[in-house]
């Protein structure tokens, strides 16, 4: 079959490999009809994440069909179209009777925080990903879902990662009646999370970034008051100007990691390494939101340690709330919403590339080029 290579930093390659195999009696294989490049999948792509390994297949946003099932799989069948979150989880852990799906206990020997994730590295389980003609899909009973009647697999696709992810940011912000949202990222999941917003209540959403089409597309589709980090001296001064002088009731980070912004964060967090990413974000997070405010952390970061205002977290009396998203728990309402036409995610979605060019994809998306929000990547079999 082909599927994506990861041949070192900034180099990925399509090429033939072996088709998985069912290798425990719950595993599914899918044949893979959609799948998306991530802004998860950057980090990987640019050298960031830990024991990424060469020849492994990225991947963890896919849809497609069932063709084979292992003799204890009980809910689904061969023909079945599903759509497959993120996450690998075993549903029966102390964490997954939780809900907390993304902290599974069982799905990733290699951590104890983060649980397994399809095509992320073998610091979240080694597990090859979608980004491909077929995968193996671990534990079948659990994640993956039938796409409904009414959702199309250009939404079904986003729901398996950037829409839950942005409402899951939104809802650990805590948003009440009227308040002030302000979103740091306009990259798919912050696009998500500033719409997200508004159905929870905001009176008013922000978002600031430096890529302008990304910040007029979530000017409209938000909608939101957007803001360009270029033209900003002191962020926490500018957003307080903006509201009423206290700062925003709830900060997003929908960045993470590979912040721009700042000269010294990128050199030291991106550069050398000497903390796990550039923390510009949360700086600008803590620092913005009003005192008793909740900042809401799902921009990912590496598993070592940052640079940040604790301090001004304390005294301020902030809420902090983070973690890989649980996408399963979001699932039913979010097909509500898409069936009920209150969101139509696929909007998103600026290119669609056939899987043999991959590493086109990689690049355009990467580097911003050509207004690319979300791409998605199509391999022969369901062209
Ligand atoms: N927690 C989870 O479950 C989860 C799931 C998916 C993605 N993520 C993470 O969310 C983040 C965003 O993902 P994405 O797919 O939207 O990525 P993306 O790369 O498409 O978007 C990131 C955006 O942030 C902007 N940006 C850079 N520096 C900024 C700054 N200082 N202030 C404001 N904006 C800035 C970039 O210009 C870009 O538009 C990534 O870190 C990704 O790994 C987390
Ligand atoms: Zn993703
Ligand atoms: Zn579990």
């Amino acid at each position: 079959m082909l599927a994506m290579e990861y041949r070192g930093p900034y180099r990925v390659r399509v090429r033939h490999k072996a088709e998985p195999e069912i290798e425990h009696p719950f595993d599914a294989i899918v044949q893979v009809t959609r799948s998306c490049i991530c802004g998860s999948d950057l980090h990987l792509y640019h050298g960031l994440v830990p024991d990424t390994r060469v020849g492994s297949t990225f991947g963890h946003e896919f849809v497609g069909r069932v063709v084979e099932v292992g003799s204890g799989v009980q809910r689904l069948k061969v023909g079945d179209r599903v759509l497959v979150p993120f996450n690998i989880a075993c549903g029966a852990c102390y964490f997954c009777r939780r809900e907390l799906f993304g902290n599974c206990h069982a799905t990733n020997p290699e951590a104890t925080a983060v649980g397994g994730i399809f095509g992320y590295s073998h610091t979240a389980g080694g597990y090859d990903g979608g980004q491909a003609e077929y995968v193996r899909v671990p534990l079948a009973d659990v994640g993956p879902t039938l796409i409904p009647d009414g959702v199309s697999e250009d939404d079904a696709v986003l729901l398996t990662d950037a829409l839950p992810t942005g409402y899951q940011a939104a809802e650990m912000g805590d948003i009440d009646e009227g308040d002030t949202v302000v979103v740091f990222g306009a990259g798919p999941i912050g696009i998500f999370a500033a719409r997200s917003s508004w159905l929870m209540g905001a009176g008013r959403v922000i978002v600031v970034d430096h890529v302008e089409e990304r910040l007029a597309f979530v000017a409209r589709y938000g909608p939101a008051e957007v803001v360009d980090f270029r033209r900003v001296g002191d962020m926490a001064e500018h957003l307080k100007k903006m509201t009423d002088g206290l700062g925003a009731d709830v900060c997003i980070d929908a960045v993470g990691c590979e912040a721009a912004g700042s000269a010294l964060q990128r050199l030291t967090g991106v550069k050398l390494k000497m903390q796990a990413g550039s923390a510009t974000v949360l700086h600008w997070a803590i620092n913005s939101v009003r005192k008793g405010g909740r900042v809401s952390v799902v921009g990912v970061y590496g598993p070592t340690f940052n640079a940040v205002p604790i301090g001004n977290a304390v005294n301020k009396g902030l809420t902090l709330r983070m973690n890989q998203a649980s996408v399963k728990r979001h699932l039913p309402r979010l097909i509500e919403h898409i069936q009920a036409g209150h969101l139509r995610p696929s909007e998103v979605i600026t290119h669609r590339l056939p899987l043999e060019e991959v590493a086109d994809a990689y690049h355009l998306f990467s580097s911003k080029l050509d207004g690319c929000i979300k791409t998605v990547l199509i391999p022969p079999g369901a062209r």
